[in-house]
């Protein structure tokens, strides 16, 4: 095994991209090596590499991996052949900035190499995001901590644990800090329609960690809001625009819509990174449309749909800056109006 607890890493001796394949948990845990441009693009328009922070981190260390094997002779060439990887990579999932935002650093380290340090240069950025994933999920989780002080039970939905990023996670991160300090924290995990990361990822990972969780359905969030079983509510996100406004997995604005209801705390977790200064609101955000058949076919022996009805698959919506009480991010916690000021 290579990972070693990681999620996705870079082995520089063999020059492989490594991931957890997501999509067999929880009932197989197997890591994939790769160097292999088609297998990297699957990996993350399938979900096996999936979160926004890990699919960022991914594709800097594939971006180094395949460069690292290109025949190219001239700094030019290297560099077209970097942008067209970068080009095509950043069309496989739309919503997440990270994914922009990884592709932008290899190419902004590009421009400052030469042809003698072009290859060392990319790979030293993608250990270096690598190792900048770990420590900003960590001072999320340090901040997070401090916030659950005297909450006994969190809801979550989706999955922005470790498996979403590098290690620890981003709404996770705080449970497993919280632990570290003898701070026992239950997590009700929403079971997130359609692909179950909630379900098959938040509950391996919690359980693996030892943390108390329990799985409901969706639809079951208000009832565990209205009988008081949940103190606040921790998401990561996507992408958040200028005025605070995020994209996260489908079903997370139901979820602080019911939170506001409950008059429940509604905190969204994510490093500086998140943020896309060129957008206004949420609803310039793009949203990822998937294929009908995760709904209908996925999960079932047979098709679940009657075939004449169509089906719609959005895999992330908006919630409102005004639903959410604070961000968590590495730098501290910010309300919508004052995370403004440190964009
Ligand atoms: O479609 P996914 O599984 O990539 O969606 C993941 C989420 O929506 C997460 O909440 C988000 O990426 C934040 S991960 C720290």
């Amino acid at each position: 095994m290579f990972l070693d607890g990681a999620t996705v890493g870079f082995d520089t001796v063999n020059n492989k991209a490594v991931f957890i394949d997501q999509t067999l948990l929880p009932n197989e845990y197997k890591e994939v090596l790769t160097d292999d441009y088609n297998e990297i693009y699957d990996a993350i328009k399938l979900l096996k590499v999936r979160g926004a922070p890990a699919i960022g981190v991914f594709t800097g260390i594939s971006l180094a991996v395949l460069m690292n094997k290109s025949k190219a002779d001239t700094y030019e060439n290297l560099f077209a052949e970097l942008k067209d990887y970068c080009e095509k990579l950043v069309l496989c999932r739309p919503t997440a900035v990270n994914l922009k935002w990884a592709t932008d650093e290899m190419l902004k380290v590009a421009e400052i190499s030469c042809e003698e340090n072009f290859k060392e240069n990319l790979n030293n950025k993608a250990l270096e995001m690598i190792e900048d994933d770990i420590a900003i999920c960590r001072k999320i989780g340090e901040y997070g901590a401090k916030i659950l002080e005297n909450c006994s039970s969190i809801l979550t939905h989706c999955n922005a644990g470790r498996l979403a990023t590098v290690k620890y996670g981003t709404a996770l991160a705080p449970v497993y800090v919280a632990k570290e300090k003898g701070c026992d924290i239950k997590v009700f995990a929403d079971e997130t329609r359609p692909l179950l990361q909630g379900a098959r990822l938040t509950a391996f990972e919690l359980c693996d960690a030892g943390v108390d969780t329990t799985v409901i359905c969706d639809n079951m969030a208000s009832f565990v809001m209205k009988n008081g079983l949940v103190d606040a509510v921790l998401v990561g996100c996507d992408r958040v625009a200028l005025n605070g406004d995020i994209a996260n997995k489908i079903g997370t604005n139901g979820v602080a819509i019911l939170a506001k209801h409950y008059n429940i705390p509604f905190y969204v977790c994510m490093p500086f990174s998140t943020f896309d200064k060129n957008i206004k609101t949420g609803d310039d955000i793009v949203i990822e449309m998937r294929e009908g058949s995760e709904i209908g076919e996925m999960w079932y022996e047979k098709t679940m749909i009657p075939q004449n009805a169509k089906i719609l698959n959005p895999a992330f919506d908006i919630t409102d800056h005004s639903l959410i009480t604070a961000f968590i991010t590495e730098k501290g916690v910010f309300t919508p109006d004052e995370i403004k000021k440190y964009i």
